[in-house]
């Protein structure tokens, strides 16, 4: 069976958002949008994906902006997100490990389309630690 995987950006992250949805066929991805190159802003989709995790609509979700600050910042104004935003694969291993990320926050602007592929394949197929991590998880506020 496919895993749903939310998938959200703004205009800077449309384009590599289609190209992550084309690579990952065996995901079945839940696009919130955007749905073009159209000026949106940032906030109103890292919204849009925290309360798709929230609510479980998704367990897991990738996020995408230019730098990828923007729409992390928003995601994780909501408690029941840990959105690591990665520039490289030691980055997503580690939030996957470590923080059990349950979203990740690209720059398209920053991360080109090989590096990313490779990026979102660590973050979905790394499982977390648990352990001394779990306590820290727990203090998050
Ligand atoms: C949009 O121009 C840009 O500001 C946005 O994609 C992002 O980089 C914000 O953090």
């Amino acid at each position: 069976m496919k895993r749903t995987i939310a998938i959200a950006c703004d205009h800077g992250g449309y384009a590599l958002k289609e190209e992550i949805k084309s690579r990952f066929s065996d995901v079945d991805w839940n696009d919130l949008g955007c749905d073009s190159t159209d000026s949106v802003d940032y906030p109103d989709f890292g919204k849009k994906m925290a309360d798709a995790i929230a609510t479980g609509e998704a367990p897991q979700g990738v996020l995408i902006c230019g730098t990828g600050i923007g729409i992390s910042i928003e995601a994780n104004r909501n408690p029941a997100v840990r959105c690591g935003l990665c520039t490289d694969t030691t980055m997503a291993r580690l939030t996957r490990q470590h923080n059990d990320a349950n979203v990740l926050a690209l720059g398209a602007r920053i991360v080109g389309g090989e590096l990313a592929f490779d990026i979102v394949d660590v973050f979905l197929n790394t499982e977390f630690e648990g352990g001394r991590h779990q306590k820290r998880i727990d203090k998050l506020s």
